[in-house]
């Protein structure tokens, strides 16, 4: 089978590379000439596990090759793969100008059928806008070439893409032919050989499933937030609290961590979009708008806390701030919560020495000279006043506690993902500050 995937980015560069590992001839299509030339050379721009040695492997084979130009990557394919960017609008819903120029542009150059399919995250009905789209470009050349549309929202999560798409919890396609639906099934086969389920449904659906899936996660991260902000208050602690809930099947254990809220390209911006729809549905998702409320607040409660701790006037003050990505495992920086709380420290008069294993480069393509930028975690806390463990990578989990007393001005830290032991931190001399686990003195009243 031969396809093409427009756009190379975290999902269509996985996607694009984990199809020509089952052995279809994959053409992947960017406009970002810089980066379809580090392609070529089998240098993957992003960061992501695992991905640059199944790129190059299938480089050698030549199962996979890379272009600028959309007309030669579709001519001959079973299947065009959209998996351009959707980025939110001003008003927070999805701007569709870039799946819709591609659907376009696969109007104005197809010569045979072939299934045009949706992976990149769209409101439900854009997979029938894009095949208007596609429709108006034949109309235009006089021309009658068959061709259908599906849906196929990708779930991979950055950190983890090549096995997730690999072995999928499940696939989601949105069909509204039999013909299409054969396609994508021997597309997809090779992924199903251990049971995972391959689930056709309506196109609305399938568009709606990627939505409710994102917005089910965010739900659970800012529930578990406001819980641990609710535990600060009354002296509970959130970890007990969670195990003690997760290990409930009905709740399960995944996705209840505190922290400081969530980031990343996907979640807060497909939550918004989804409130934007069901408001121009007349519909308003009220558990949705809290959940942004709760996040939006989340970001900055380190800073709450650093404030407490040192006063509103941070002139003066120097933080080591360990994690720069939104999550582990990704060079990612898109919302991260780390850039809400160095620009808040920034606005206090803080300054700013950060470390990240991975986003160094990302980070200071967005933040320039505002901050420094260390070269090691140790190397970030030289003279810090505090220390604040933004992103949870494991390389952060077991520092040597003696080399940062020596190295900091102050014994502080404020642990963001809770990832320290509270007894032990005070045992080797640190003020500790964690989310939902801070000690009160409580207060019996015993009757007479
Ligand atoms: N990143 C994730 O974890 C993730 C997971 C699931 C779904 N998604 C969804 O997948 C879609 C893509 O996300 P991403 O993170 O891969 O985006 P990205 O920004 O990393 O990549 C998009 C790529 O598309 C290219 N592009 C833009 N217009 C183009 C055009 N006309 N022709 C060819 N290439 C073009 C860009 O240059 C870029 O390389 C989004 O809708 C996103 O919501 C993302």
């Amino acid at each position: 089978m031969n396809i093409a995937v427009i756009g190379t980015g975290y999902v269509g560069l996985v996607t694009g590379t984990c199809f020509a590992e089952t052995g279809i001839n994959v053409t992947c299509v960017d406009i970002d000439k810089k980066k379809v030339e580090m392609l070529r050379n089998g240098k993957v721009p992003i960061y992501e596990p695992g991905l640059d040695a199944l790129l190059e492997r299938n480089i050698d084979k030549g199962r996979i090759s890379f272009t600028t130009s959309l007309q030669k990557a579709i001519q001959g394919c079973d299947a065009v793969f959209i998996a351009v960017g959707t980025p939110p609008d001003e008003d927070g819903s999805a701007d569709l100008k870039y799946v819709l120029g591609v659907a376009g542009e696969i109007g104005q150059h197809m010569e045979d059928y072939k299934v045009i399919i949706t992976k990149s995250t769209v409101p439900v009905g854009t997979s029938y806008k894009v095949k208007s789209a596609v429709e108006k470009e034949l109309v235009k050349r006089g021309v009658r070439i068959p061709f259908d549309v599906a849906s196929n929202p990708e779930f991979l999560k950055e950190g983890s893409a090549v096995d997730d798409f690999l072995k999928p919890d499940r696939i989601v396609v949105g069909i509204e032919s039999k013909r299409a639906e054969k396609v994508m099934k021997r597309l997809y086969k090779p992924f199903l050989m251990n049971g995972h389920p391959l689930l056709f449904m309506d196109i609305f659906s399938s568009e709606m499933t990627k939505y409710a899936a994102n917005s089910m996660l965010a739900t659970k991260i800012s529930f578990m937030n406001d819980i641990a902000n609710l535990c600060e208050l009354v002296g509970a602690n959130v970890d007990l609290v969670r195990k003690g809930i997760g290990s409930d099947t009905r709740i399960g254990n995944k996705f209840i961590y505190p922290g400081t809220g969530y980031g990343g390209s996907c979640f807060p911006k497909d939550v918004q979009a989804l409130v934007r729809t069901a408001d121009e549905y007349g519909h308003s998702l009220e558990v949705l708008k809290a959940v942004e409320a709760v996040n939006y607040r989340q970001k900055t409660t380190l800073v709450e806390k650093i404030k407490k701790h040192f006063g509103e006037n941070l002139k003066g003050k120097q933080f080591g701030l360990w994690g720069l990505a939104f999550k582990p495992k990704t060079d990612d920086m898109r919302e991260a919560p780390s850039l809400v709380i160095i620009k808040e420290l920034k606005a206090l008069g803080a300054s700013i020495r950060a470390y990240d294993p991975v986003a160094m480069e990302e980070a200071e393509r967005i933040l320039g000279k505002s901050i420094d930028y260390a070269k090691d975690e140790y190397d970030a806390c030289i003279d810090a006043d505090a220390l604040i463990v933004v992103t949870e990578w494991s390389e952060f989990r077991m520092p040597n506690f003696r080399i940062l007393e020596k190295l900091m001005n102050e014994r502080s830290i404020f642990d963001g993902r809770n990832i320290y032991d509270r007894e032990e931190m005070e045992d080797n001399g640190f003020n500790y500050y964690s989310i939902g686990r801070e000690p009160i003195t409580i207060k019996v009243a015993v009757e007479a």
